[in-house]
């Protein structure tokens, strides 16, 4: 599979009308960090339960109704159906208001949208996963994806980190993936308090001293943008090419369909392009605009 060929678009949920929301209801809650919480839902509709589909990477529209709506990854793998998860920080007037929802609330569902992450390129590689924060949402989708057919892969490596202790999200995913014998599981926090007994420094620099091999790897980085920004040096100092390095923006997304132009980072919609872009296809710009 050629790099480009990572822009496929993936067939859309069939909808007679791509702005009308489908009803989900929230059946369960989960507070990752103080300012960050994971909802888990599934359809209204019995039919839309069994035949909804989507692949690791892609994102919805999840509206209030009254309120608004905003732009989510889907943080749960394809693999683990019969329900959906989003992870959503509180950050302003939709996200607040998702984080007063409680379990049996309806909630609108558009998509899923976008492309997804390159499970041809990735298949027979190595691969290294680069988190930062709840850049581990997206992330989080891809690895048990892989670790739910880990025998098309080879060696993973998953270098986690977040700005303290209690930034960390899905601490019991961190749990299962530490215990993983086939995993190198490394978490690392900015800064530790007094019962942290893990590691400390920024996640490009652990990377650093991790030093995972270029060779026949996939490296997949998603995080805050100056986390993104420079994690990619790193990478190409140990050998990847633009390439061999993925990433997901998330950049200012409105309509999620190509229409509201909110989402420009250079020449690229992140909405219609995107989410996951190589890093060849935005090194270019991403200095400056990312
Ligand atoms: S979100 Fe509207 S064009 Fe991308």
């Amino acid at each position: 599979m050629a790099i480009t060929d990572i822009n496929q678009r993936k067939k859309l949920l069939a909808q007679d009308n791509v702005y009308l929301p489908h009803l989900v209801v929230i059946d369960k809650i989960i507070e990752e960090t103080p300012s960050i919480r994971t909802l888990h839902f599934n359809f209204k509709d019995g039919k839309l339960r069994k035949e909804f589909t989507f692949e690791s990477g892609q994102f919805a529209e999840l509206s209030i109704f009254g309120i608004g709506e905003a732009t989510f990854c889907i943080s749960s793998s394809p693999t683990r159906n019969g329900h959906l998860e989003c992870t959503i920080n509180r950050v302003g007037v939709v996200t607040n208001a998702m984080h007063r929802l409680s379990i049996g609330t309806e909630i609108g569902f558009r998509g899923p949208y976008g492309n997804s992450f390159p499970f041809e390129l990735m298949r027979g590689k190595n691969l290294v996963f680069v988190g930062g924060g709840i850049g581990l949402a997206p992330l989080r989708s891809l690895i048990w994806n892989v670790l739910d057919n880990r025998d098309k892969y080879e060696n993973i490596d998953i270098i986690y980190g977040a700005r303290s202790p209690v930034d960390l999200c899905f601490k019991y995913d961190l749990d299962i993936w530490n215990q993983d014998k086939t995993i190198n599981m490394i978490t690392t926090v900015d800064k530790g308090d007094k019962n942290w007994m893990g590691r400390e420094g920024f996640v490009p620099a652990v990377l650093e001293q991790i030093a995972p091999s270029a060779k026949k790897a996939i490296a997949v980085v998603c995080g805050p943008p100056i986390m993104i920004r420079l994690t990619f040096p790193v990478l190409e100092k140990l050998g990847f090419v633009p390439g061999q390095m993925i990433t997901t923006l998330e950049k200012r997304m409105k309509c999620g369909i190509g229409k509201c132009g909110r989402c420009n980072i250079g020449n690229l919609y992140v909405c219609r392009d995107g989410p996951v872009f190589t890093y060849a296809q935005i090194r270019n710009f991403i200095s400056d605009e990312y």
